[in-house]
């Protein structure tokens, strides 16, 4: 079937093509954790000196657990969003409390801490533990709505729970977190939103439905707010 085509080709060009970014050098998955949480609202550009000096004060999930509300705040002073980092201290301590500082290896104990939701668990879980589980957002939807011409409105919740099922079901093993970094890097710098989408240099072009019916542009659906 073309699924498996595609998340191959995907993934060489990943591989081939991934921007050198500094939580891409490890599996560590606090600063996985760390890094997703920051990404969520700024962009990448904007996250990495955050990202860097975040951890030379929090080397540690125990050392973030026990760090100063006021000190933090500081640390992401500028990235806006305050919660995220609030957020990020209570699960901290709930770590250090209930798994003895190293977030657990399981999709749905990682749901229950503060601030982790699907696409977070998805890819810590998939990153740093090498899991099935997918990290669906918005690049990620606007992806497999033109790879299969999908005319489900993307707003919708059940349309992402959807994808999230069914890419976790495509998940290649040994690759999970290339395949998880290799959708959102294609939804980054490739298939962009608006009327940007660089089809020319596309790896998976000859897979996808939407190119071949001259309607990129017309995915994904979205319901007007
Ligand atoms: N946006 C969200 N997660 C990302 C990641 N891991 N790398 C680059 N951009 C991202």
């Amino acid at each position: 079937k073309d699924s498996k085509d595609i998340v191959k080709e995907l993934i060489q060009w990943y591989k081939e093509n991934a921007r050198d970014l500094p939580w891409r050098r490890t599996k560590n998955p606090y600063h996985i954790w760390l890094s997703e949480i920051m990404l969520q609202q700024t962009r990448v550009e904007a996250v990495k000196p955050y990202f860097q000096r975040f951890l030379q004060t929090c080397p540690t999930i125990e050392a973030l657990a026990n760090t100063e509300e006021d000190t933090l705040l500081k640390l992401w002073e500028g990235l806006g969003y305050y919660s995220r980092v609030r957020n990020l201290q209570k699960a901290a301590k709930t770590v250090v409390d209930e798994y003895g500082g190293a977030l657990p290896q399981d999709y749905h104990a990682l749901r229950k801490l503060k601030g982790i939701g699907p696409y977070t668990a998805g890819a810590i879980a998939s990153i740093a533990f090498s899991l099935p589980y997918a990290a669906v957002d918005g690049n990620v939807l606007r992806v497999m709505s033109r790879l299969t011409a999908d005319e489900r409105d993307i707003t919708l919740a059940s349309t992402k729970g959807a994808w999230e099922e069914e890419l976790s079901s495509m998940m290649p093993t040994g690759d999970e977190g290339n395949f998880t970094q290799g959708l959102m890097e294609l939804g980054a710098t490739v298939c962009l939103p608006n009327g940007n989408p660089k089809c020319e240099i596309c790896p998976v072009r000859k897979y996808c439905q939407a190119y071949r019916k001259n309607a990129v542009l017309q995915f994904p659906v979205k319901s007007p707010k």
